[in-house]
């Protein structure tokens, strides 16, 4: 397969991640009121795991998965502008199921913007309010989903 999703460890893979939150992400459209924290203590949390997709060893998305027991929660999910419409986000989703898998987590959960539903709802997910407190910051308008693995 010409994917690999890896933890970010490389100076070179942090940059690459930055840039792909930066750019899709933390957008003045999408949060104009949020300074993109390249040193945010979530990223360094034990048990939350930042990884950069590659395709064809070219970065081409993100996405940080939260493991808490046999829960996981899938954060900051993101494939650059370019390269939408071919299939990654599928396999990233496809990938960060294994990943979680893996670490031992029983179900995935996510507060997804609204345009991106249509997206978890294609790839198996179900709307389910897991943790309503979440909604809050930049999370405010999303929507909350859940998928068993
Ligand atoms: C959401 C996102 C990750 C999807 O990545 P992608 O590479 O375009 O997804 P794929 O091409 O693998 O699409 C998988 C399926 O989801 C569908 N889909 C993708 N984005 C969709 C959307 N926004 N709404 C509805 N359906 C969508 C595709 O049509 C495809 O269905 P199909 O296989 O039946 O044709 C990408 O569009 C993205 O980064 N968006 C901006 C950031 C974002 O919203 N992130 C989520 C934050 S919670």
């Amino acid at each position: 397969m010409p994917y690999e999703l890896r933890a970010v460890r490389s100076a070179e893979d942090w940059r690459h991640l930055h840039e792909i939150r930066r750019s899709v992400l933390f957008t003045p459209e999408r949060h104009a009121d949020v300074e993109y924290d390249e040193n945010h203590p979530d990223d360094r949390a034990e048990g939350n795991i930042p990884l950069l997709l590659l395709f064809e060893s070219r970065p081409v998305g993100v996405v940080r998965l939260d493991v808490r027991g046999e829960a996981a929660i899938v954060r900051l999910v993101a494939v650059i502008a370019s390269e939408r419409g071919r299939g990654h986000g599928r396999i990233l989703g496809a990938l960060v199921e294994e990943e979680a898998r893996r670490r031992g987590a029983r179900t995935l959960f996510v507060n997804a913007a609204p345009d991106a539903v249509g997206y978890y709802e294609k790839v198996g997910w179900r709307r389910f309010d897991w943790n309503t407190s979440e909604l809050q910051g930049i999370a405010q308008d999303c929507v909350q989903l859940r998928k068993d693995l």
